[in-house]
């Protein structure tokens, strides 16, 4: 198994690419299950997760190949609608294709997610909604079997707004009879990029980028192509990076405005940012300010940079309170911090950090995506040598994000710990 070697306390200065946003890649590739023939994606991430993706598209029958760095789905033979439980507990987005295939075939048969790493992470409002639709399903075995002769739009709110069910349920409205509403959607550039793909493919949209999306259903779709927008995660992490580190760091490729609240926390925190239309630099001007950061949802400050963040008030000068209220469970990075000497209390979904001077580089252990990234850059500002174990998880949502910190001047490399498990 790999992990990363770190030689940390260097401040990182240059210049980095950001690579497609994985959370937008994988619901746009299940939507190319809603109509056969062959679509073009580019600025798709190489990640583990899309790779995954790429294997279960591949098991209902469609080909997907990489070529000159865009990614090529062929939905046309596509004919069995089925998503085994092997690949969908590695990676719960798979649930994504759902949606596409109920409309699409009128039945879909996809294992039920169990639990994360780090706690529940229910399905509920993603069955409810192909309920509303018309689905019936049944549990069987632990497999979703859902059936549908035609899926009938319906007026659907749901109880919390869900990146992952909006999507799910637009998916699946858009060659449902009638209208849908969804109430309370999701309004993260993700699902907006989905709606953009959907309907560039042909569906009828409107409030896209709203809490109300109304999407009007059509007999049919047709494959199109598309570019995913860049990794607003994945870009925020590397400022962060520099910031930690004491040093200078530019991301490239970006859409500055999908991380509005990211960059404005940043410089609460005392950092100098420098806006252009498609790239932000982060430069450091003195220590590191005690900020707060409670998560929410789009724009609000991402529960995905909830990790990275309590790494970054490890070494504020002074005391911070980071609250999840997405995820309230998400915090196995905490222990893991504290390995490397971060001073964090933890009280229900609130971490409570007094920063310290220095962290002293340890041997720590990811253990779920954005926790790992945590782990990275506190082992980047750390003094002496890191090793960060199990860097599986990173390589699901960070296209070689050691190379990409190299180019930054970190001392990083990847070895083989030559365990198994
Ligand atoms: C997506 C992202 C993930 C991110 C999360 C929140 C992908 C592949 N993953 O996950 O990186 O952390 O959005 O921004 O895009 N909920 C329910 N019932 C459901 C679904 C969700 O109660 O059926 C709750 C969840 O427990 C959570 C909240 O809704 O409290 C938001 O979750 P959701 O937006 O659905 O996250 P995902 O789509 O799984």
């Amino acid at each position: 198994m790999d992990k990363f070697v770190i030689d940390g306390g260097i401040p990182l200065q240059g210049a980095v690419e950001i690579s497609g946003s994985k959370n937008a890649a994988l619901p746009i590739m299940a939507a190319c299950l809603l109509a056969p023939g062959e679509y073009r994606l580019e600025n798709v991430p190489l990640l583990r997760d899309v790779r995954t993706m790429a294997h279960l598209l591949r098991i209902i029958g469609a080909k997907v190949e990489l070529r000159d760095g865009i990614l090529w789905v062929d939905t046309s033979r596509a004919d069995f609608p089925e998503a085994p439980y092997e690949l969908v507990k590695t990676m719960r987005a798979s649930i994504y294709v759902l949606g596409p295939l109920l409309a699409r075939f009128g039945k879909a048969r996809v294992s039920l997610p169990g639990g994360c790493a780090w706690g529940p992470r229910p399905v509920n409002l993603h069955l409810k909604g192909m309920e509303a639709l018309g689905a019936r399903l049944d549990l069987e075995q632990g497999y979703i079997n859902a059936r549908a002769k035609k899926l009938e739009g319906a007026a659907i709110k749901l109880d919390v707004s869900s990146v992952g069910a909006t999507g799910n349920i637009m998916m699946a409205a858009t060659l449902a009879g009638g209208i849908t509403t969804i109430e309370n959607a999701a309004e993260e550039p993700e699902i907006v990029n989905l709606a953009e793909f959907l309907k560039a493919m042909g569906a009828k949209i409107s409030g896209i980028g709203t809490r109300i999306l109304s999407i009007e259903g059509v007999p049919e779709l047709q494959p199109a192509n598309f570019r995913v927008i860049p990794d607003r995660i994945e870009a925020g992490t590397f400022l962060v990076a520099g910031i930690i580190t004491g040093g200078r760091v530019t991301i490239r490729g970006c859409v500055p405005d999908h991380l509005r609240d990211v960059l404005a926390k940043l410089e609460q925190a005392g950092a100098k940012i420098y806006r252009e239309s498609d790239s932000i630099t982060a430069q450091t001007a003195g220590p590191i300010h005690p900020t707060d950061v409670t998560t929410a949802v789009y724009p609000g400050y991402p529960t995905d940079m909830q990790a990275q963040w309590i790494a970054l008030m490890s070494l504020a000068a002074g005391g911070s309170v980071v609250t999840d209220v997405i995820y309230p469970d998400r915090f196995t990075h905490v222990p893991e911090l504290q390995r490397l000497g971060a001073d964090i209390v933890m009280k229900g979904n609130s971490a409570y950090i007094r920063g310290v001077q220095r962290l002293k580089g340890a041997p720590v252990m990811s253990t779920d995506l954005r926790a790992s990234a945590s782990l990275v850059l506190a082992s980047l500002a750390a003094e002496g040598q890191s090793d960060v174990l199990r860097v599986y998880h990173i390589d699901r949502g960070y296209q070689e994000i050691e190379k990409k910190l190299q180019i930054l001047g970190a001392r990083i490399r990847r070895e083989d710990d030559g365990k198994l498990y």
